[in-house]
């Protein structure tokens, strides 16, 4: 009797790494996570290490396989996916990295990119990328370390030195060596990326002086990139087959396949993603066009805003602030706030993403009273992340002319009732959460299938939607728009007081 197949999807996180096996029906048959150090060297700098990002790999292949009790040779594909644009160098004949990885949500490169802002190269980058100069992206953060490694920019000339994003990385590490590839979702976050001719851009290569030698080659997401090597993969050696950026893998998984479709999904931060089909269609409000995904020749493109500070507020108000036990006891204590005070959190920790891209500004509370509680902090907290949606789907609308009809949702957060209520009374958009909240890897794991005929086509996978709860927008009109007005306001006032 043959022995039946799965696909494993390794999806690298912020916070944590996960691998999950899936069956031929999209079900969930084992998974493992395991959590890794943050580092904040400075105030808004933020680091991992790569090696320990691999060791955590590593460990959750091997978690995934005990708990679901399959064998690695049951596998019959690998989909990466993975935090975007944080940036990792490595020497090409050790594999060690010559510094740690800087992390998407960091601002160490801030002067780098305020400087190519100073010298007038917005059209330039925007044009060719899609995107807006920012340090979340990977170009200044290659800069950067080039610039603070010693000896760096000239080993990188000499091809001594390889650059990946983590997708990169993984199968890199994975492989051992033998494919240095990344895809063009992860790639269309590089700001290195033409979008339009599917090819590192020379000319922004040249102005930020990095060697061509050391970048990836690019690939379609979803084909065989290369094979573990056994000693990586409990001796089997499966075809790492499927490969996208978390937000283009959710948007894959949430089957968010038409022109038109849009999700969101809230991690450690919330991005908002829609589909906007062939063509790539530039924002002119500050949205980033992106690569969704590329399949059997074809690219699919996208707009994107990107909110930095979403799940890591509640983060912050449980380890920094110690108002929570667990993320989760949120949802109970906004229900138990009793304030109409209007209290508001703008949690720009590192920055404001999509609209504003300001990378000075930083947190701050308003409307607070000798009554203000506990329980109101926290649900301004909450609010700030439907607040923050609000602002990228007025400005997706805007941009577009689509009224989005209905929004997908995914992510840890999306299981937060009080959460989920406001944010489609705050855009008076119906809610549609995801019934599998796995979406990322699953969306990896589709693509990883689809590249080695696991599954057939995007038709087969359809079967597999699991539609979650539908939210319904219940507050009145003029309640709305005054709490919207009071956070237009409360940002306002944040970023004055740069
Ligand atoms: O662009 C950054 C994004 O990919 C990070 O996603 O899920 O780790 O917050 P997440």
């Amino acid at each position: 009797m043959t022995e039946s197949t799965y696909i494993m999807a390794i999806d690298q996180g912020t916070t944590s790494s996960r691998a999950i096996i899936f069956d031929k029906k999209g079900r969930h048959i084992g998974s493992s996570q395991k959590e890794f150090t943050q580092y904040f060297p400075r105030e808004s700098w933020v680091e991992h290490d790569a090696n320990e990002i691999w060791n955590s790999v590593q460990s959750v292949i091997a978690g995934a396989f005990i708990e679901s009790g399959i064998k690695p040779t049951q596998i019959a594909g690998i989909g990466i996916t993975n935090q975007r644009e944080t940036t990792v160098i490595w020497e090409k004949d050790t594999g060690r990295p010559i510094y740690h990885a800087v992390v998407w949500q960091s601002r160490q490169s801030a002067s780098i990119a305020n400087k190519l802002k100073e010298d007038g190269h917005q059209e330039f980058f925007h044009e060719k990328t899609g995107l807006v100069i920012d340090a979340y992206f990977s170009a200044t953060k290659i800069r950067w370390i080039l610039d603070h490694v010693e000896g760096a920019q000239e080993r990188a000339e000499k091809g001594e030195l390889m650059f990946g994003t983590i997708d990169s990385w993984l199968v890199w590490k994975l492989t051992d060596g033998q494919a240095h590839v990344t895809d063009y979702s992860n790639a269309s976050r590089t700001m290195l990326f033409n979008i339009h001719e599917l090819d590192w851009d020379q000319e922004i290569l040249d102005l930020l002086n990095i060697p061509r030698v050391m970048l990836p080659k690019v690939t379609s997401n979803s084909e065989v990139y290369g094979y573990t090597q056994g000693y990586h993969f409990y001796g089997s050696e499966a075809p790492i087959s499927g490969m996208a950026g978390d937000q283009q893998a959710a948007l894959f998984g949430q089957m968010a396949f038409e022109p038109g479709m849009v999700k969101n999904t809230y991690g450690t931060g919330s991005f908002i993603v829609m589909n906007t089909g062939e063509k790539p269609q530039l924002s002119k409000n500050n949205l980033l066009t992106t690569i969704g995904y590329g399949i059997n020749g074809k690219v699919y493109y996208a707009l994107e805003g990107s909110i930095f500070v979403a799940g890591s507020s509640i983060q912050w108000l449980r380890d920094g602030l110690q108002m929570l036990q667990k993320a989760s006891d949120s949802e109970d204590a906004a229900k138990r706030s009793t304030s109409d005070d209007e209290v508001y959190v703008v949690p720009a920790f590192v920055g404001l993403g999509a609209p504003y891209w300001d990378q000075a500004a930083r947190g701050s509370m308003f409307g607070l009273t000798r009554g203000t509680t506990k329980e109101d902090i926290i649900k301004a907290t909450l609010q700030s992340i439907a607040y923050q949606v609000r602002d990228i789907i007025d400005t997706m609308q805007d941009d577009t002319g689509i009224q989005i009809p209905v929004l997908k949702v995914d992510g840890g957060a999306a299981n937060n009732e009080y959460l989920m209520q406001f944010q489609t009374d705050i855009l008076n958009v119906p809610i549609q959460r995801a019934g599998n909240l796995e979406t990322t890897a699953l969306g990896a794991a589709f693509l990883a299938g689809l590249a080695v005929g696991y599954w057939k086509d995007t038709d087969e996978i359809r079967e597999f939607y699991e539609a979650g709860k539908i939210f319904e927008a219940e507050m009145p009109e003029e309640r709305r728009e005054k709490l919207y007005t009071g956070w237009k306001k409360a940002v306002k006032a944040t970023q004055a007081f740069e």
